[in-house]
Formats: structure tokens, C-alpha cells, sequence
């Protein structure tokens, strides 16, 4: 469990190889972009890290990308866990919210701008997609509250930088922010609204997840501390932010004002439609005097974002399934790094009780979540494993008896394109795929465990080079 700040979380992770600095000056409006592609499109996940620009020209900042998503590794740092850990520790935290604190005094609050002093331009805020964005996007945890109540939302909505003082923010009906403004909006105000640059990793994390409605990610980012988060009130509005972040921008969202929203690099893989949507006006910049801005990294997946939305999407649903559905023979839960992290394939490794189970269990999984595709295997395949996941669907799943297609489900994403918009709705469907055995028990062609182990003892004898056992070999070799 972990109470560490953003910038004890770099440093660590700059210690262990998982972010890299660059010295070197850059040009925000297309290097650190690209070089962020480099690293998420070129290198194996094990290699990847994230990218620290100690120097950005025009700006006194230092600038921050994939620091928390270039791995699970790094996910799992931030958490202050083992990789093999992030399910249950967001399982823990869904169960044992922590209501954070309020503080009067705040790191975030040591340089107070306001008005015409409070400058976009000022922060090194980067073009993502470059040549094919309109604009530099700041993509950070966007805080938003709902009218006469305490109640605040935090997500990661990307935000179009217009000028100095206005941005067009993507925020979607159905969703936590757009929602809590929308009661604002109906009484004729303008909302009040926050970005969270650089907040303590776990808050972070936490605004990636879409939680049930009422539930605030502050309290669950808390659950993933150990610790409640401290709290301080925005210098121009009631929204109560993280007083360890960075960097906080504010601003308000006056009722039906719009604008033109994209193109944008999408972590599905696409570039998206040009589309109206809210623009807010900045009031105030506040941040630590020697502030790192940090941006989440997105686009062609796998990417920084694709990570991030896996890892709280599993965790959501890994939770609902063993805690409020009992379903307590779910061992693992992985969503592929392939597709955006929320409508991809899920895969499921669990203990079936009974004929039919891994299927119930994939049904289940598919009509809670936005997963297109799940499968469901036994606790003893490797489901992270793409080679383990061959040999299983290939000796363990029969097509026409362990399929199922669900039909005319409403796509939440409308960049899905697979696809067809119908009057402006898309219609899809998903697929369940049962993996489990349905034999009593395989017995696998390697030689015993204690066999296998004792050669290990020859191969280190004959001078033959180290390797560590890889999972799907452990897996293998604990039931021989
Ligand atoms: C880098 C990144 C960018 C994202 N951009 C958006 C976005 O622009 N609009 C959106 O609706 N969701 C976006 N998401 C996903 C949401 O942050 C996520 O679904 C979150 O749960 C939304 O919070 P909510 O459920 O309170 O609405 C993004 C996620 C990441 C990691």
C-alpha cells in the first residue's frame, strides 16, 4: 500500500529502470509525443518505461508521460504492490473505501495564478498526434461535483487546448463528469470544474475506472492507499482536489456553450470524428514552484492509456464477480492491452464448481462490463500468456458446444468499427468462449514434477544457460 506522492513515485521509478530522463531539449508540440510512441509501439512490454523531459523549450517545467501505464510493472509500482497483486488490491479497495481529509495548506497551491495570468501556454502541455491533432490536449483526471451536494466525479476526459483561457473539454452524456455539470447546466449555472496534473499515483489510477454511480474515486483511491487522501478547495471554486498534485487548473463550464472537439489520436487505434462538446474558461493555475506536468499517453494501443483502462476495468469487474456475485473460484482476470482496455477481450482464469459454470461465469462477465469478447479457462493456464492461450482453446474448447453470441447489445464507444451506426445508435454483439476442461483430468505428456526439477539440477551441471521458469511451464509442470 502506498501513500506516495507523484514525484517520490518518478524518482522510484526512475531508481528501477521504469522511467527514463531526457536531457536533451524538446519541442512539446511533436517530440515527446512521438518518442511516447516509440516506446509503447516498438519495445516488449517488459522494456517499456515512461519518459521524463527535464527540458521542454518555452517552459520552466519538466514534462511527463507513461509513467504509470508503460507496463504492468510500473502499474503495479505505482500501487506499491506485485503485478500479481493489482487485482486483489483494487478488489480491497472497492470493499474498504477511505473518505479522504481536508487540508487548509497545499504543495498544489504554492504558485497562485489567476486571471490573465493563468496561461496554458505556460505549461508544457503536448500534441499528442502530431500533424493530425488541431491542438496540444491535456490529458490528466478531470474533477467535476454535483450541484447542492459534496459529491465529486473524477475521470480522465482528454481536454482540447483552444487558447490561453478556453478549452473544449470531451466529456460524454452517460458519463460521471458530463453528468454532474448537466445538474448545474439545468438550473442555468456555470459548473465548476478541476484538472488533477500529477496527483498521488493511486488517484490517478482510480479516475480511470468507471465506477457505479455515487461512488467517488477519491474514497477508492484511499481503498488503494491504505490512507485517505488529502484534500484542499480549488482557490476559485468549491471542488476539493488532491493537495499533493502538481499542477491544478480551474475552471468553469457556463450552460450550452460548444465547440469543435477533435480530430484525435483515439486508444483504439483510430483517429476520431470531429464533434461539438463543452468548452470550459480557465480561472486559476495553481502548482508546486518546481511542478512536473504529467500527461497520460494514449493513441495507436498498446499505449499508456490501454493499460491504465485494463487494469481498472479488471479490477471492477474481477470485483463484482467474487464480491457481489460470489463468484470466489475467479483465481485471475485480465483484459488484453490490444483494444483500449474497456471493450476488448476479457479472459478469465477460475475453478469451475460444476458443468456450466465457466460459462455462467462469462456470461456474467459479458453482460456487466463493455467486453466484446470473454473467455473463461482453468486456474492453471497463464492467461496473460498468448502461447498457453493457444494450446487451451485448442485442447479444451469445442466451438459449437462452448460458444455463445450475444446479440443487439448496445456499443458504448461509437469509434467501434465493426460496427454499423443505425439511426445514430450502434447495435453489436459479443462472443463468450467457454476454455474450461470439460475432461475430469488431463494428464500431461511431461515427466513428473520432482523429474523435471532434478534435471534442472543436470542442465545447471552441463553449463547449459540460466532461464527463469516461465508461468505456463510451472503450470505444467506442478500437475505432472
Ligand atoms: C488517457 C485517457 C484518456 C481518456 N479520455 C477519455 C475521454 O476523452 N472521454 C471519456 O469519456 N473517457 C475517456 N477516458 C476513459 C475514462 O477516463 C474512464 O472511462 C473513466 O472511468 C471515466 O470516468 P467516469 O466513469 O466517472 O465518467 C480516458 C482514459 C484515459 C486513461
Amino acid at each position: 500500500m502506498s501513500s506516495r506522492t507523484f514525484r517520490e513515485f518518478v524518482a522510484l521509478a526512475e531508481q528501477q529502470g521504469l522511467v527514463r530522463r531526457v536531457t536533451k531539449s524538446v519541442d512539446v508540440s511533436w517530440e515527446p509525443g512521438c518518442l511516447a510512441k516509440w516506446v509503447f509501439q516498438a519495445l516488449p512490454e517488459n522494456d517499456r518505461f515512461g519518459l521524463l523531459f527535464d527540458n521542454v523549450e518555452g517552459s520552466d517545467l519538466s514534462l511527463c508521460t507513461g509513467a504509470l501505464g508503460a507496463s504492468r510493472q510500473s502499474y503495479a509500482l505505482a500501487l506499491d504492490v506485485e503485478p500479481e497483486q493489482i487485482n486483489a488490491q483494487w478488489e480491497n479497495a472497492l470493499v474498504n473505501q477511505l473518505k479522504p481529509v481536508t487540508v487548509e495548506k497545499a504543495p498544489c497551491q504554492e504558485v497562485v495564478l489567476q486571471g490573465d495570468d493563468a496561461k496554458l501556454s505556460d505549461l508544457p502541455i503536448p500534441t499528442w498526434t502530431p500533424g493530425k491533432d488541431p491542438a496540444p490536449y491535456i490529458t490528466t483526471t478531470v474533477m467535476t461535483k454535483l450541484v447542492d451536494s459534496d459529491n465529486q466525479n473524477s475521470g480522465v476526459y482528454r481536454t482540447l487546448v483552444r487558447d490561453d483561457h478556453h478549452v473544449v473539454v470531451n466529456m460524454n452524456p452517460r458519463r460521471g463528469g458530463h453528468d454532474q455539470c448537466e445538474t448545474w447546466w439545468k438550473q442555468g449555472k456555470a459548473a465548476p470544474v478541476a484538472w488533477v496534473i500529477g496527483a498521488d499515483p493511486a488517484y490517478q489510477l482510480a479516475s480511470c475506472a468507471t465506477l457505479p454511480t455515487g461512488v467517488q474515486e477519491m474514497e477508492v483511491a484511499g481503498g488503494l492507499m491504505g490512507t485517505p487522501i488529502e484534500l484542499v478547495k480549488c482557490v476559485t471554486n468549491d471542488i476539493l482536489v488532491p493537495a499533493n498534485a502538481e499542477i491544478i487548473i480551474e475552471g468553469v463550464i457556463e450552460p450550452g456553450e460548444r465547440d469543435t472537439e477533435g480530430p484525435f489520436g483515439e486508444n483504439l487505434g483510430f483517429m476520431c470524428e470531429v464533434s461539438q462538446k463543452p468548452v470550459a474558461r480557465i480561472t486559476a493555475i495553481t502548482r508546486r514552484k518546481d511542478a512536473i506536468y504529467y500527461g497520460m499517453t494514449s493513441q495507436m494501443p498498446p499505449s499508456e492509456s490501454t493499460m491504465l483502462q485494463s487494469n481498472a476495468t479488471a479490477g471492477m469487474i474481477n470485483k463484482l464477480l467474487r464480491h457481489d456475485l460470489g463468484e470466489r473460484t475467479i483465481c485471475d482476470f485480465h483484459i488484453d492491452l490490444t483494444f483500449g482496455g474497456q471493450m476488448a477481450h476479457g479472459i478469465i482464469a477460475m475453478t469451475p464448481q460444476y458443468k456450466g459454470h465457466g460459462m455462467k461465469v462469462g456470461r456474467m462477465a459479458a453482460e456487466i462490463s463493455a467486453l466484446k469478447r470473454v473467455t473463461v479457462v482453468d486456474e492453471d493456464i497463464d492467461i496473460r500468456d498468448p502461447i498457453h492461450m493457444d494450446w487451451v482453446l485448442n485442447a479444451r474448447y469445442n466451438p459449437s458446444r462452448d460458444t455463445v453470441i450475444i446479440d443487439d447489445v448496445y456499443m458504448r464507444a461509437a469509434m467501434d468499427p465493426s460496427v454499423e451506426m443505425i439511426d445514430g445508435v450502434k447495435m453489436g454483439s459479443k462472443i463468450v468462449v467457454d476454455g474450461t476442461k470439460s475432461l475430469p483430468e488431463d494428464v500431461f505428456s511431461l515427466p513428473p514434477k520432482d523429474t523435471m526439477m532434478k534435471a534442472l539440477e543436470s542442465w545447471k551441471e552441463a553449463g547449459l544457460p540460466e532461464f527463469d521458469i516461465p508461468k505456463r511451464a510451472q503450470f505444467r509442470i506442478d500437475k505432472s
